[in-house]
This record gives structure tokens, C-alpha cells and sequence, in this order.
């Protein structure tokens, strides 16, 4: 099932409620959370995404790139997020947190830096219920698509599916309706897109357009 993530990061963040009304036909709303430490940006926290919350009926889908992950990232479930990403490079044990997240009624979902091989974390896809892989350096929106993750998207996809797991494959960094048909093609089925959507004119329209995109590549794949 083809998923479309729009990014708040490429938001107005003094209206952020009137910029979630403009995405409203979205599957989810992807919330970049930054820390300074884990990226060279600080962004938001727990008290932005409650006032979220309450504003918006969309699911929450909450990307942590922030350190300490197995402190911070139970406390986004907490919240009622629909799913909660922290990365692999920040998480002391990612099975249990991964676990926890489960527990807490949220997905869990796990996200690896473009420079981090997936192999490593192939045996613990049945504990994720999404798996992220970056296609730019994390950090910024409005960023280049790394075509280079192609071949690492499609081999995450193979082993997904030779596992017999339902993990969702979730992209973010440079989706635009220039890249996004390859990234389908590859595998990815969830799609986090920032500044393809916030600066386009109608950002439902643009939601709409790179979803039939997706979804016929997928198709044609
Ligand atoms: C970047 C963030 C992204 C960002 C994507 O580190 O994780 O979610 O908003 O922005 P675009 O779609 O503009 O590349
Ligand atoms: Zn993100």
C-alpha cells in the first residue's frame, strides 16, 4: 500500500495548524524531530508534538533524530503517536525498544543513516513494523535524492519478502515527483516528502500526484 508522509519540517512553523489543514488528504503526518546532537539542527519536542495532537487527526508518524533514543523515544508513544522512529546509530538496544514501542501500543519503526548498511539489521525485521532508509543525510529538508540507496532499498525489499514480513519500507529525503517512481520501482512503499508538498501551490494535489505515481510504478514493477 502505497504511503504518503508529509514532512512539517518544510512547514510555517508559527501556523503549524493551518499547515496541517493544508494535507489533510495525507496517510500520515511525518514529524522531524532534531536534537543538535544526533544532526547539526534542532527543531521540535514532546510539548510541540502534544499541541500537534491535539490539532490534527492525522496519524503521527514521529522521526527521531535525536541521541538516546531508548530514553526518548517511549515517551513519543506515550503521546499517542501512531509510530515512532528512532535511529539505529542512537539506540542502545533496538530490540527493546523496538518491543517497547510495540507494547505501548504504537508502531515501532527504525531508521538507518544513508552510510548504514541494512544487513546488519535484517534479522530483527519481524520486530518493526517500518524500516526508514534515508535517502539524504539527515538533518535538512530540501536536500538532494541519493540515487545511491537504490540498490540498498531493493535488497532490504528482497529480504523483507524472502522473510515473509509486512515491515513498511519508508523513504525520506528528496522524494519529489522526479524520484519517487524509482524509489516505487525499488521497493519503497512509504514516502516521506517535505518541500514536494509545502512548496507546491496546492499540497494536495501534490500529495495526490506523487501517490499515483508510486502506486503505478509499484504496479509496473
Ligand atoms: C531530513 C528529514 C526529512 C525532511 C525531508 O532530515 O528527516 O523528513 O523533511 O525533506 P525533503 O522532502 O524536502 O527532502
Ligand atoms: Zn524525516
Amino acid at each position: 500500500m502505497t504511503a504518503i508522509h508529509p514532512s512539517i519540517l518544510s512547514a510555517d512553523f508559527a501556523n503549524l495548524e493551518s499547515e496541517l489543514g493544508r494535507i489533510r488528504g495525507a496517510d500520515a503526518v511525518h514529524v522531524d524531530v532534531m536534537d543538535n546532537h544526533f544532526v547539526p539542527n534542532l527543531t521540535l519536542g514532546l510539548p510541540v508534538v502534544q499541541a500537534i495532537r491535539k490539532v490534527t487527526d492525522l496519524p503521527l508518524d514521529i522521526h527521531l533524530m535525536i541521541e538516546d533514543a531508548d530514553v526518548w523515544a517511549p515517551q513519543y508513544a506515550e503521546l499517542g503517536a501512531e509510530s515512532v522512529t528512532f535511529h539505529a546509530e542512537a539506540a542502545k538496544a533496538p530490540i527493546r525498544l523496538a518491543r517497547q514501542l510495540r507494547s505501548q501500543g504504537s508502531k515501532s519503526a527504525m531508521a538507518l543513516r544513508p552510510a548504514t548498511a541494512v544487513e546488519p539489521y535484517l534479522d530483527m525485521l519481524s520486530e518493526l513494523d517500518m524500516l526508514l532508509l534515508m535517502t539524504v543525510e539527515p538533518g535538512f529538508g530540501g536536500q538532494k535524492f541519493l540515487d545511491i540507496m537504490l540498490p540498498k532499498i531493493r535488497r532490504a525489499r528482497q529480504a523483507a519478502d524472502d522473510l515473509g514480513s509486512r515491515v513498511a519500507i519508508q523513504i525520506d529525503g528528496g522524494v519529489s515527483s522526479e524520484t519517487i517512481e524509482r524509489a516505487a520501482e525499488a521497493g519503497a512503499d512509504t514516502f516521506v516528502a517535505g518541500s514536494a508538498v509545502y512548496s507546491a501551490e496546492d499540497p494536495e494535489e501534490a500529495i495526490a500526484q506523487l501517490r499515483r505515481l508510486a502506486a503505478s510504478a509499484a504496479e509496473s514493477s
